[in-house]
């Protein structure tokens, strides 16, 4: 199995309307392994450099404004293709657009106000776990379902 690492963050909506146990138990179901985690009150550098890739853009400020206006819930993720997965079950950037199904499609509406972020590929991933965590925060272990579930 090729094994990756995603970085997934729960955002300040999804944090106060209460959705952190329901996103935490939906990526659990799946089987994904959660291998760092902590809640965060962002730094404003922090959220610029996260969204660094959007600077210039209409939405940047707003966004980084979200971002910092109140606590995250930082993670990283591993497994077989764990970026494109946790994607996946996040939905479209547009809650409204999203499938229900998905974190986005289930509990938002509005762009801007999307509860969650995850990386969108193997580059971005390494920038941003490097960017939220340190090597010692990362935990290397195995779970005792991994006979079960791996094939
Ligand atoms: P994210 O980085 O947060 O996981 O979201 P994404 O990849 O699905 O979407 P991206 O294009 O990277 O946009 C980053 C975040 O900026 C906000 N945004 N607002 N008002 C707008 O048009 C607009 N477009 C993007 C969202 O919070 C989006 O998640
Ligand atoms: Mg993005």
């Amino acid at each position: 199995m090729v094994k990756e690492r995603t970085f997934i963050m729960i955002k300040p909506d999804g944090v106060q309307r209460g959705f952190i146990g329901n996103i935490l138990n939906r990526f659990e179901q799946k089987g994904i392994k959660i291998v760092a985690m902590k809640m965060v009150k962002v730094p404003r550098d922090l959220a610029e450099k996260h969204y660094g890739i959007h600077r210039g853009k209409p939405f940047f400020e707003p966004t980084v404004e979200y971002i910092i206006s109140s606590p995250v819930v930082a993670m990283v993720l591993e497994g077989e293709n764990v970026i494109n997965i946790a994607r996946m079950m996040m939905g479209k950037t547009n809650p409204s657009e999203a499938a229900p199904g998905t974190i986005r499609g289930d509990f938002g509406q509005f762009i801007g106000r999307n509860i969650v972020h995850g990386s969108d590929g193997a580059d971005t991933a390494s920038f941003e776990i490097n960017l939220w965590f340190t090597k010692e925060e990362i935990a290397e272990y195995s779970r005792i379902d991994e006979e079960w579930l791996i094939e």
